[in-house]
């Protein structure tokens, strides 16, 4: 059985990510510094699948730490999630987040290249593209100036891998994740926004739950059909789905290239007006908004070309943006009780 370790596998897509792992028959690794988690997620876990996965509460910034993982375990492949991953945050904090996003990446690596590892699949994001130039957005599209001090931890991440890949020969992928919302089947693990919460989905179940008096929809006058503007929501299961594809590939040997990178959307823009009427239908209820002037840095619309990832992954979204929508009201209300 196929060893995988998994970098921040407590938190809201590693935790999804762990879940389908498990039950594609890898054994699990996780570790974690529960810095944006709780310990309750591994029993989440551990009840969908049946399989307790082995924990170490590490802080990847340690090196030492990281260190201690690879000569604990013979570890066959490695997803790394843990991150800081707040846009807003990141302004006010770029040494925090350079220092946590970048140095745990660069230790990973090099326990990697000094082992002589393979197999490393890489959290990125389609902030990397800031606002492209022709939508939907491929691959090919041009990384921009980050907008955000966590988009260019993002993009930095991204060239670190790619200079170690050609140096060592370490084959990686990194999978541009759109907007991931939604929650497991089970309702036993979703995405648990600690404090006000920066997302919109979590601020649309928070406000639906009379958490938050009313939802702030950032601008109106987009160039968009409707004025509010348009991103790719994925339910974070097909999002996990996408790492074990991808995982597969590197263990398959059927990459292309030593560094390649996937774009993981539905393929699919949704403004942000679609995103409460579609809200309010499937799960019967009115949400209180209003609108209110644009938020500094957000781009008009993104969404992905996902051919490059469905033909060479052999994957594709299941789950429906009602599915995913209605997970996640069912996840808040548990939260609730
Ligand atoms: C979505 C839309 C807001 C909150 C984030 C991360 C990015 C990537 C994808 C990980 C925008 C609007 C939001 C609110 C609103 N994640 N909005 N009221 O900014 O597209 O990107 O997820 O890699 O790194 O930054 O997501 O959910 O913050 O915003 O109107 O209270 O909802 O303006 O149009 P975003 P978001």
């Amino acid at each position: 059985m196929k060893k995988i370790l998994v970098t921040g596998g407590l938190g809201f897509i590693g935790s999804h990510t762990v879940v389908e792992l498990q039950n594609e028959g890898f054994e699990v690794v996780i570790i974690d510094n529960l810095s944006n988690t709780t310990i309750s997620v591994l029993d989440s876990i551990t009840e969908i699948t049946g399989i307790k996965p082995t924990f170490h509460k590490v802080d990847v910034r340690v090196k030492s730490e990281v260190k201690s993982v690879f000569d604990a375990h013979k570890i066959d492949g490695i997803i790394h999630f843990a991150a800081y991953k707040a846009v807003g945050e990141s302004m006010g904090k770029p040494l925090e987040y350079y220092e946590n996003n970048l140095s745990s990446l660069i230790y990973i690596l090099q326990e990697m290249r000094d082992r002589k590892l393979d197999n490393f699949i890489f959290s990125s994001s389609c902030t990397v593209y800031g606002q492209a130039d022709e939508l939907p957005i491929t691959e090919k599209a041009a990384v921009k100036a980050a907008e955000s001090v966590y988009g260019n931890t993002k993009q930095i991440g991204e060239e670190i891998i790619k200079d170690a890949s050609n140096a060592h020969n370490l084959q990686c992928i990194a999978l541009r994740y759109f907007n991931p919302i939604g929650a497991h089947a089970s309702i036993k693990i979703g995405e648990l926004p600690l404090g006000v919460p920066q997302n919109l989905i979590p601020f649309v179940t928070q406000t639906a739950a009379g958490i938050r008096k009313e939802l702030s929809v950032f601008g109106d006058d987009y160039p968009t059909e409707d004025g509010t503007a348009i991103r790719d929501y994925i339910h974070v299961v097909d999002l996990a789905k996408a790492h074990i594809a991808a995982l597969k590939r590197l263990i398959d040997k059927n990459n292309k290239k030593a560094f390649e990178c996937f774009n993981i959307g539905t393929g699919k823009g949704s403004s942000v007006l679609d995103i409460i009427t579609t809200f309010e239908k499937v799960n019967n209820l009115k949400l209180n908004y209003k609108i209110v002037g644009r938020r500094e840095g957000d781009i008009v619309a993104a969404f992905a070309d996902t051919t490059t990832a469905n033909k060479e992954l052999n994957w594709k979204t299941e789950m429906s943006l009602e599915e995913s929508l209605e997970s996640a009201w069912k996840w808040q209300q548990k939260q609730s009780v």
